[in-house]
C-alpha cells in the first residue's frame, strides 16, 4: 500500500510542499503520496486524528498550527523541545513524534546551496516570532562570531534571548539597538514582508561581502531583500532554498534517505516567475 504524508495548514493551497515532496520521491523511488490539506483553525488536532486514522504516516504542519503541533507529539526530538514548535509529524503504532527541520532547513541552505559558512560571522536575527525562535539554536551550533536578535518590539527580542541563554549570550533588542553594528548575516525572520512592509532597520549594518537572507519568499524582490541591496548586502537570498531543504530533512525523517534537494531546488526556481 502507497503511504500518505500531507502539509495541513490554513491556508494551505498554494504550498509548494506537494510537489517538493513528489520530486523526492520519484528521485529516491519511494512509493508515497503527499497532499495539501486544510484544516479548519479550531480543528487542527481533529484533522490530524482523521488523517493518521485513515493509513497516514507522516504530516508537515505550516502556518498557523506549528505550536498546536507541539502540544499534540506525545515524543518530540531535542531540536523541536527547543524551538517550542513542530512542523514535522511521524505517526506511529501508539506515538505521535514530533520533529522540527526549519532551522536545520535554515543552515543548510546558507552553508550548503549558499556556501556561506556561519562559522566566526556575525549574524543579525530579525523577528522574535515563532519563525525566529525555531532557527536560534541551530544557528547558535554553527559557532558564529556571535548572534544578535531584533525585534520591533524589543521587549519580545529579549524575552526570546533569555530562552537560550544556557547556550549563548544572544544580544537582543530593538531595531534602534543595532545602530553603529555591521553583520556579515542578517536574516529577515519578521512577518512584515507578507504585509509588504518594510523594515526601519538603520543604515550601515550590512558589512562588507555580506548575505542578506530573507526567510520568506515570493514572486520578485521581497521588500526586506531590496533594502539590502539599496544598503549594500553583497549578496541576497529568499527563502525558497529553506523550503526545499526543511522539506528534505522531513523527507529523511521520513523515510530513512536524503533526497538531492539541490536539484529539486534548481527546478523549483525555474519555475517560479522573476
Ligand atoms: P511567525 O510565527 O511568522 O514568527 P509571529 O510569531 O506572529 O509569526 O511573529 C511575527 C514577527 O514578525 C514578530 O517578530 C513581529 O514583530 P513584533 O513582535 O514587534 O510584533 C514581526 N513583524 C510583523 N509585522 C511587522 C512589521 N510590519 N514590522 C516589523 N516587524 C513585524
Amino acid at each position: 500500500m502507497t503511504d500518505r504524508y500531507c502539509v495541513i495548514g490554513n491556508p494551505v493551497a498554494h504550498s509548494r510542499s506537494p510537489a517538493i515532496h513528489a520530486r523526492f520521491a520519484a528521485q529516491c523511488h519511494q512509493d508515497l503520496s503527499y497532499e495539501a490539506i486544510l484544516a479548519p483553525l479550531d480543528g487542527f488536532a481533529a484533522t490530524i486524528g482523521d488523517f493518521a486514522a485513515t493509513g497516514g504516516k507522516g504530516a508537515n504542519v505550516t502556518l498557523p498550527f506549528k505550536e498546536e503541533a507541539f502540544g499534540l507529539c506525545s515524543r518530540r526530538s531535542a531540536r523541536a523541545e527547543r524551538a517550542g514548535a513542530v512542523n514535522t509529524l511521524a505517526f506511529g503504532r501508539n506515538e505521535i513524534f514530533g520533529d522540527n527541520t526549519d532551522g536545520a532547513g535554515l543552515v543548510r541552505d546558507i552553508e550548503v546551496n549558499l556556501g556561506f559558512p556561519l562559522a566566526g560571522r556575525r549574524v543579525l536575527l530579525l523577528g522574535a516570532g515563532g519563525a525566529a525562535r525555531g532557527v536560534i539554536a541551530p544557528l547558535l551550533e554553527r559557532q558564529p562570531a556571535g548572534l544578535s536578535v531584533a525585534n520591533r518590539s524589543g521587549d519580545k527580542a529579549e524575552t526570546l534571548a533569555g530562552q537560550f541563554s544556557d547556550l549563548a549570550t544572544v544580544n537582543a533588542g530593538n531595531f534602534a539597538k543595532t545602530t553603529g553594528r555591521t553583520f556579515d548575516v542578517v536574516i529577515n525572520a519578521t512577518s512584515a514582508s507578507l504585509s509588504g512592509a518594510t523594515l526601519p532597520l538603520p543604515a550601515g549594518i550590512f558589512a562588507s561581502g555580506s548575505l542578506a537572507y530573507d526567510m520568506m519568499y515570493g514572486k520578485g524582490e521581497t521588500p526586506f531583500l531590496a533594502l539590502a541591496r539599496e544598503q549594500g548586502a553583497a549578496r541576497l537570498a529568499d527563502g525558497l532554498g529553506m523550503l526545499v531543504e526543511q522539506a528534505a530533512e522531513a523527507f529523511l525523517v521520513w523515510r530513512g534517505v536524503r533526497p538531492d534537494s539541490a536539484q529539486v531546488l534548481a527546478e523549483l526556481r525555474e519555475q517560479l516567475p522573476a
